[in-house]
């Protein structure tokens, strides 16, 4: 089998969720795990190759970036021949927020991919200087979506992609 891990990332955290999440994945399928820009996967026929996908974006104003919400649309009959898992990537401030994120980023997944197996929230990191001003002011009014720093939790990665590993399994049928 093989695995498309499919990222839109702005600042490259998202990418990098996606290349340990495809290492740890090898330790649990056969096959080879590519890890893709969205951007760079052709419309037509781009994830005819795999038979699972996992789609990740970073959150960005309290939604997914604009190039993984239209893949969502654009490849909706292809997902929906495969299983697929999704990932969030951002960096709310409390539990709740974080739940509200989780459960709102899940939606939008939901309405082209009904079938989703999983989608899982990751914190983030975010430097000052990735917010133009616009984007600071919004930050000051929600400040549920504000904190600086390097919030990425390796292990919470780790676990998730060990648990999708064990579902790809037994939803291909492949043993190792
Ligand atoms: C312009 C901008 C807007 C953001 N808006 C949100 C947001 O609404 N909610 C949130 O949880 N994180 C938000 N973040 C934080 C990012 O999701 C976080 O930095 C994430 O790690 C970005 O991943 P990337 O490095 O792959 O782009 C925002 C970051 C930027 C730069």
């Amino acid at each position: 089998m093989s695995v498309l891990i499919a990222i839109a990332s702005a600042h490259n955290t998202t990418t990098t969720i996606g290349q340990r999440i495809a290492a740890r994945l090898a330790t649990h399928i056969p096959g080879p795990v590519d890890v893709r820009p969205i951007t760079e996967i052709p419309a037509s026929n781009g994830i005819a190759p795999y038979s699972a996908v996992i789609v990740g974006s970073a959150i960005h104003m309290a939604t997914w970036l604009p190039p993984a919400r239209k893949f969502l649309t654009a490849q909706q009959v292809p997902l929906s021949e495969r299983p697929v898992w999704a990932f969030s990537v951002g960096v709310p401030n409390t539990e709740e927020y974080a739940a509200l994120e989780r459960e709102k980023m899940e939606a939008l997944v939901r309405k082209s991919v009904p079938q989703l197996r999983g989608h899982t929230l990751f914190q983030g990191r975010i430097e000052r200087e990735q917010l133009a001003w616009p984007v600071a002011l919004f930050f000051k009014w929600f400040p549920k979506s504000a904190k600086f720093g390097d919030f990425v939790e390796w292990e919470e990665v780790d676990k998730w992609a060990d648990k999708v590993g064990e579902e790809m399994k037994e939803a291909m049928k492949v043993s190792k």
